[in-house]
């Protein structure tokens, strides 16, 4: 048997590219662009680079590519502080670049998400900028959350708010009044009662979709909306980085109100473009609140990203996600690693229970091994797929950076919280050797590991036991088999403890088995038809009427 056997005869032209609500069982691949390519050779992704890389992501295999923020920004959170929305900062080229990129994305057949990111700005964008310089009770000011303090003098915040990158949440200005940031205080959060917040933001939407993008990643959809009064949270309990906490700034029901009014801005382009929503909310019912048929069309799935690595943790999640949006019709999504979390190779090279940031390497060739069985059981649910760039190749977080090297906020702010963003969001490497491993030809923003160049594309490409060639591999199972991806249930089949098997079954009658072992001893199942595809390289043993599942592993089957 070959490492990865594909039964060819399974497979049939799909022509995927022209197919209305493309995005239902889309795989949509992130990538950050200081952290892609250098196309200009100063140490800096940018959207050169990334448009030289599109035939790799178009042979990857993937449906659409999502583009974290290259707008003009100051770059205090990594460019999600836009300074101006309808400009590309200098350092990742400038708006021509951006038409060429996204030109050349469609000429390929691959689908263009960016990130608009509405619930705060820089403080160097105009409006902060004369809002600050105009003074209390000037109109700037209305359209951010400028208040007096409370204290003899004001001298205290206006409420007991902790940002979420660590500290409090607000920034006293000269003249005495203190604004509200959630997030660093170079992000002033924008004030949504207001109307020409919500005026301006649909006129960014009309500049992307005019300019030809088919989507947009919508930053921190939860939050943009506070509770009236802005009342303390009073627990004096420390924020994680990004949780599904129950807070007053976060989830509360008027933002609804705002992405039916961008839903409509959106329609006027067709049906073809869609929103996806960062919302971080408590449970998974909630979360669908925001793919509500007039609303927007998808949301990360942040309960499945936080799950470990354990089949009833594992079955639990997906049954409750499936089961919250199949009444509003909205396709789940599932997602392993972002550039906000440890690379999900990290997290199950650790024990379970460290949440999602995590420094320590842990046990990286299991982790790796998990992370392979992982995505292909992710790639075998119902829905849309994200992936997070380098997790083809297996990239484990960096958790070596020097202090020194670190650039993002969280960490710099941090009072007691862990801020290991950087770790995930080290240049890619392209190839085994050379300058910052085929990044660029001027090195690289944040050091890469000396091992890089043997996780390189080049390393890995054609070698079949390579992460990357499974990915690739699934990646065009999945295109290609009706099973996978369609639909909104999954059939449970009996399985051991700690093993998980579920039948898909497409609505042409083409049906596909997914099998996850996922603990570290082998587990006897039963056979499920023709293997079609493993992430577990060795221990695979195949017997009349039973199979050997690796510890640690899933295989798909063709039933
Ligand atoms: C989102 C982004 C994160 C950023 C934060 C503030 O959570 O994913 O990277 O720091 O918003 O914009």
């Amino acid at each position: 048997m070959s490492q990865h056997p594909v039964d060819q005869s399974q497979i049939t032209d799909p022509a995927t590219a022209s197919q209305p609500e493309w995005w239902r069982d889309a795989v949509i691949y992130q990538v950050y662009p200081r952290s892609f390519a250098d196309g200009n050779g100063d140490g800096m992704g940018d959207l050169e680079g990334i448009r030289s890389r599109l035939p790799y992501l178009k042979e990857l295999g993937v449906d659409a590519v999502w583009l974290s923020p290259f707008y003009e920004s100051p770059q205090a959170d990594a460019g999600y502080d836009v300074a101006d929305y309808r400009a590309v900062a200098p350092m990742f080229g400038d708006l021509l670049d951006a038409d060429a990129l996204i030109r050349d994305a469609h000429a390929l057949g691959l689908r263009i998400i960016v990130d608009v990111v509405p619930n705060h700005v820089s403080d160097q964008h105009a409006w902060f900028r004369k809002a600050i310089q105009d003074g209390p009770g000037s109109p700037l000011r209305k359209r951010f959350h400028f208040h007096s303090g409370k204290g003899e003098n004001g001298e205290l915040p206006p409420n007991d708010w902790e940002s979420i990158f660590g500290g409090p949440a607000w920034t006293r200005v000269e003249g005495g009044e203190w604004y509200l940031h959630l997030f660093a205080s170079e992000q002033p959060d924008l004030n949504w009662e207001h109307p020409a917040v919500d005026e301006e933001f649909r006129s960014i939407l009309r500049f992307w979709l005019d300019t030809g993008v088919d989507g947009f990643r919508v930053d921190v959809a939860h939050g943009l909306v506070k509770a009236a009064g802005l009342p303390d949270i009073g627990t004096g309990d420390q924020l994680t980085l990004l949780g599904n906490d129950t807070m007053p700034f976060f989830d509360q029901d008027g933002v609804h109100e705002i992405y039916r009014g961008w839903r409509k801005v959106l329609e006027e382009y067709g049906d073809d473009c869609v929103f996806v929503a960062e919302a971080w909310t408590p449970t998974a019912e909630r979360t669908a609140l925001y793919v509500r048929p007039d609303e927007l069309h998808q949301a990360f799935n942040f309960h499945y990203l936080s799950a470990y690595w354990d089949a009833e943790e594992l079955r639990d999640v997906i049954d409750s996600s499936l089961d919250a949006m199949r009444p509003v019709g909205a396709p789940t999504t599932w997602v392993l690693s972002n550039h906000d979390v440890t690379r999900h190779t990290t997290r199950f090279a650790n024990p379970p229970g460290l949440g999602t940031q995590i420094g320590t390497a842990g046990d990286v060739e299991l982790g790796l091994r998990r992370a392979r069985a992982a995505t292909l059981l992710m790639l075998a649910l119902p829905g849309s797929a994200y992936l997070w760039q380098g997790e083809e190749l297996g990239l484990p977080d960096v958790v070596s950076l020097p202090d020194g090297a670190r650039q993002d906020p969280s960490f710099r702010r941090a009072r007691g919280q862990d801020g290991f963003r950087d770790g995930c969001r080290v240049p890619i490497p392209w190839t085994v050797s050379g300058p910052s491993y085929g990044f660029g030809s001027g090195g690289s923003w944040l050091p890469q590991p000396a091992d890089w160049g043997r996780l390189s594309v080049e390393a890995q490409s054609g070698r079949p036991e390579s992460t990357l060639e499974l990915y690739r591999m699934a990646l065009a199972v999945r295109r290609q088999h009706s099973a996978l991806g369609a639909g909104n249930c999954v059939q449970w089949l009996d399985a051991a403890a700690g093993v998980l098997a579920f039948r898909r079954t497409a609505e042409d009658g083409r049906r596909l088995v997914c099998t996850s072992n996922t603990t570290q001893e082998p587990a006897r199942i039963p056979v499920h038809g023709q293997l079609l595809l493993a992430s577990a390289t060795d221990g695979i043993h195949v017997a009349e009427n039973h199979v050997v599942l690796p510890g640690d592993s899933t295989l798909w089957w063709t039933d």
